[in-house]
């Protein structure tokens, strides 16, 4: 067992964890954060996706010991305190961007990360970005048009990310 500290979504922990212990299942199993979700548990499919220190992360393929100090950010940080929605929380939902669910805590951590670096990115640029996260059921295309909705492209608005 290793000694552990860290921020996640603006709660510190302190606390022991063995050290194989993945940051995903330490997420989870540890803190009751199961909005973080494992598909593949080998870094292809993004499900389980959160950001670290800034930069989004496959949380199946980092240990929990290597987010020692760390800043990081899950799903359940996107809403506000009082459970409204984030703005692309929002749009997912308003333009059909899920259905199962499954990969969309993954999906919108990445695309949170997308929209930090470039807050108006084209299709081509949003389509780029989730490329490394696999949804079996929605399709791309719904997805891509709610992240365009909060952005100041033709047919969105500038948001507030
Ligand atoms: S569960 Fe981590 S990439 Fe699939
Ligand atoms: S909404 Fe079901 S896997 Fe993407």
């Amino acid at each position: 067992m290793q000694e552990i500290t860290l921020l996640v979504n603006n709660r510190p922990y302190s606390g022991t964890v063995e050290a194989r212990t993945t940051l995903a299942d330490f997420l989870r199993h540890s803190l009751g954060l199961k909005g973080t979700h494992l598909g593949c548990e080998h870094g292809v499919c993004g499900a389980c996706t959160v950001i670290v220190d800034g930069a989004s992360v496959r949380g199946c393929l980092m240990l929990a010991v290597q987010a020692e100090g760390a800043i990081v950010e899950t799903v359940e940080g996107l809403a506000a305190e009082d459970g409204t929605l984030h703005l692309l929380q929002e749009a997912f939902s308003r333009e059909h961007g899920l259905q199962c669910g499954f990969c969309t805590p993954g999906m919108l951590m990445t695309l949170i990360e997308l929209l930090r670096e470039t807050p108006s990115p084209t299709e081509m640029e949003v389509r780029e970005a989730i490329s490394g996260n696999l949804c079996r059921c929605t399709g791309y295309q719904s997805i891509v048009r709610a992240v365009l909705s909060v952005t100041g492209r033709p047919g969105g608005a500038p948001g507030d990310l």
